[in-house]
């Protein structure tokens, strides 16, 4: 029989009806005459309490089976209960089982098992990432995550918005910025061979790449993993009106940072016809839809997260998910900056017009100087990727970013260029091999319209509501520099 989750257990009237449960035991209390079984099996934080009553046991128990399943417990363990689901007579838990019979499924040696009872760093169930979904923290961790890539659907869902997909192998880079891992099955040792014997012949290093023939590799020219959707769900947007990508996005850049994901989940929403202001409208809603479903459908990991990861943190997203975010232009947002190093906030990078906005700096505007979320638009064009539509001021495009208290930037967005003549401009500005853009052009020259999008991190998104310090414990396999294990 298939076991019934025990979310679903926790949430029946107990009326002594005959159940069975499926879990790992979390703890076994055996004192004399009473047994205690704390089981889990992942499907809400809670544990379901087994009891065992040797002075009277349910009437139709296999006490012998019991006594002897019981000699192999341990925490770890994985069992198959069956028993009856009683109004619990002790408090704290409303309801519990009373064992009829029990099988452990799969013994757990306590000396060799990874999770201890004590205290575990976050760095060492790093180490465990394959068992840390077991912990309290990671279960409820993976829950969340779980339930706000539901609520991601279903916000675009009600609003008209069409799922798409964007591909992961890409010749194009859409934010410009070099760091994609490339995509080859040419073979590394063959090319080194051909280098090491063109180097012997005299071959100058800056010739080097010539040893590489592209024409020979899989899709006979240079590929990488995606940085960003955003170039081909424009395509869509403009078919399709509104469109949403919500998959992996890869990034080679070398940040060791609690912040930073070689491998990251990106939500893009591409809308034609909506300019900057619609952009930052939806963005916002977008925020508090998602933080007002956690806060609804992930009431207890949030009560476990407040309790012990960051204090405070359900007030602090509730104040959020009502609050108006502030928008300020990048222009005025630096003179803020300038003005509070004034008065002797300390940075280690100066802030000035031109300047990439930092964590530090993102960090001080929303936490310190507002209190609250920040979008920030109209950034200088030379610090933001070549689509963005430009200004008639020459010098900014409309890009805004969303920057949370704890977190730094959320979001990255933007209207995008749909004049052709000037988003060209703007490619040969950057020197981009065009021979990889010119689709993308063309949809600036067939049926052009005005569209925005913008691009959520999903683990940024995970890290703000469940207060997690890393982001690299808020998805269940980081992939970071020097770091691919399991
Ligand atoms: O600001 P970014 O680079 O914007 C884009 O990629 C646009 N193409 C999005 C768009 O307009 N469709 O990235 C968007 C968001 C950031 O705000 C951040 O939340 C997240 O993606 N992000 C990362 N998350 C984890 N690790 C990284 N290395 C990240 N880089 C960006
Ligand atoms: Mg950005």
């Amino acid at each position: 029989m298939v076991p019934t989750l025990i979310k679903d257990l926790l949430s029946s009237k107990p009326e002594s009806q005959k159940v069975t449960v499926c879990g790992w035991i979390r703890s076994v209390r055996d004192s004399k005459n009473l047994v205690f079984i704390q089981v889990n099996d992942g499907s809400c934080f809670a544990n379901i309490q087994l009891t065992f009553d040797r002075n009277s046991p349910s009437p139709n128990a296999n006490v012998n089976n019991i006594e002897e399943e019981l000699k192999k417990l341990n925490t770890g363990a994985s069992v198959r209960a069956e028993g009856l689901l009683i109004s619990s007579p002790a408090s704290g838990q409303a309801v519990e089982v009373t064992l009829e019979s029990l099988k452990t499924l799969g013994t757990c040696n306590p000396e060799e098992y990874p999770l201890q009872k004590n205290k575990m760093s976050m760095e060492y169930l790093r180490t465990n990432a394959h068992l840390r979904a077991r912990t309290n923290t990671f279960g409820a961790v993976y829950r969340v995550r779980n339930q706000m890539a539901f609520a991601v659907h279903s916000f675009f869902q009600e609003r008209g918005f069409q799922y798409i997909n964007a591909p992961e192998i890409t010749c194009s880079d859409c934010e410009g910025a070099g760091e994609m891992f490339q995509v080859t099955t040419l073979s590394m040792e063959k090319i080194a061979e051909l280098g090491v014997k063109a180097g012997a012949g005299g071959m100058k290093i800056e010739d080097a790449h010539k040893i590489v023939d592209y024409s020979k590799d899989f899709f006979g020219k240079k590929a990488s993993l995606t940085v960003s959707g955003q170039l081909e769900a424009e395509t869509m947007a403009t078919a399709l009106s509104r469109v949403y990508t919500f998959g992996p996005t890869f990034r080679a850049e070398n940040s060791n940072t609690p912040r930073h994901l070689a491998e990251f989940w990106m939500i893009e929403p591409e809308m034609a016809f909506f300019d900057l202001d619609d952009d930052m409208d939806i963005q916002e809603d977008f925020v508090k839809y998602l933080l007002n479903w956690a806060l609804t459908k992930c009431r207890s990991d949030l009560e476990f997260f407040d309790k012990r990861i960051q204090p405070g943190l359900i007030e602090s997203l509730e104040k959020v998910a009502k609050a108006k975010f502030v928008r300020i232009s990048y222009t005025d947002a630096i003179a803020k900056l300038e003005e509070a190093e004034k008065n002797g906030a300390k940075f280690e990078f100066k802030p000035y017009w031109g300047c990439d906005i930092a964590t530090e700096h993102e960090r001080y505007l929303t936490e310190k100087i507002f209190g609250c979320p920040v979008m920030v638009f109209n950034y200088p064009k030379e610090i933001k990727s070549f689509y963005m539509k430009q200004n008639d001021d020459g010098k900014t495009v409309k890009a805004v970013d969303v920057l949370v208290p704890g977190i730094g930037e959320l979001i990255g967005g933007s209207e995008r260029e749909e004049n052709y003549e000037k988003l060209l401009k703007a490619c040969e500005e950057r020197k981009m091999d065009m021979s990889n853009y010119q689709w993308y052009l063309d949809l600036r020259r067939f049926g052009t319209v005005p569209h925005s999008g913008f691009g959520l991190g999903f683990e940024r998104l995970i890290r703000y509501i469940t207060g997690m310090e890393n982001i690299r414990d808020v998805i269940p396999y980081p992939r970071a520099p020097k770091l691919a294990d399991f």
